[in-house]
């Protein structure tokens, strides 16, 4: 079974990898598909801009759908992103539960000063627009169906999409600086149980 440190250190990878500011192919300022400091996915946006995000990292629909559950870890800062409050009530814990409550619960639009978000009944839960794109997309929403039924499905291609997002992340930290990598390189380790050294 895959251990929690393994687990968050493949979300901080992901997460890294998806939300970077910097990539190996920026593109030029003026392509509308992109936000304009190129710090990407914009959760503002639809279905269109994740797949442009994604795509052109090499990541398909049903990738994107099982990346977009780290989500069921940490929250929104208002002072960071604009955006408020965790996705789930266990934060701290990864499982296929975003999925299930992005399916179960009534998601309206909260009614606030800060960017338009949404919220569940008890008003503590929310999603962003992003979020709430894979239930009314009909290419993701099969998969966000699948991962919810099944957390071993999910856990698996989550962490398979997560090897790949952590190694484009090395990939652009290269390109950026190769003093940022350790010295002996990278190493591709099988998920095994084991002591964090
Ligand atoms: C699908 C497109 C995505 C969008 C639009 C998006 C957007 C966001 C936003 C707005 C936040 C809140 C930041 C803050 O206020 O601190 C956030 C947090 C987070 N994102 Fe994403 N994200 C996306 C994909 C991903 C992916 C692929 C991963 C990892 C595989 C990821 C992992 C996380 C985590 C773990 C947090 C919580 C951070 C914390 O608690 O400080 N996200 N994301």
């Amino acid at each position: 079974m895959t251990r929690l440190w393994e687990r968050e250190r493949f979300a901080r990878f992901g997460r890294a990898a998806a939300h970077s500011s910097v990539k190996p192919d920026t593109p030029p300022a003026k392509d509308k598909r992109f936000t304009p400091d190129d710090r990407l996915p914009d959760a503002a946006q639809g279905a269109a801009h994740l797949r442009d995000v994604f795509y052109r990292m090499g990541f398909n629909d049903q990738e994107i759908v099982a990346l977009s559950g780290a989500h069921a870890l940490g929250r929104c800062h208002p002072d960071a992103s604009g955006y408020s409050g965790p996705w789930t009530p266990t934060p701290t814990f990864l499982n296929n539960g975003y999925y299930n409550l992005l399916l179960r619960l009534p998601w309206t639009v909260k009614e606030w000063d800060g960017p338009m978000q949404f919220e569940d009944p008890s008003g503590k839960l929310m999603m962003l627009p992003s979020d709430l794109v894979l239930i009314q997309d009909k290419k993701f929403r099969p998969f966000t169906e699948q991962y919810a039924k099944d957390n071993g499905l999910f856990v698996k291609d989550f962490v398979a999409a997560c090897g790949i997002a952590s190694l484009l992340y090395a990939r652009v930290r290269l390109a950026v600086s190769p003093a940022l990598l350790p010295p002996h390189g990278i190493s591709c380790l099988p998920m095994t149980a084991g002591t964090p050294s």
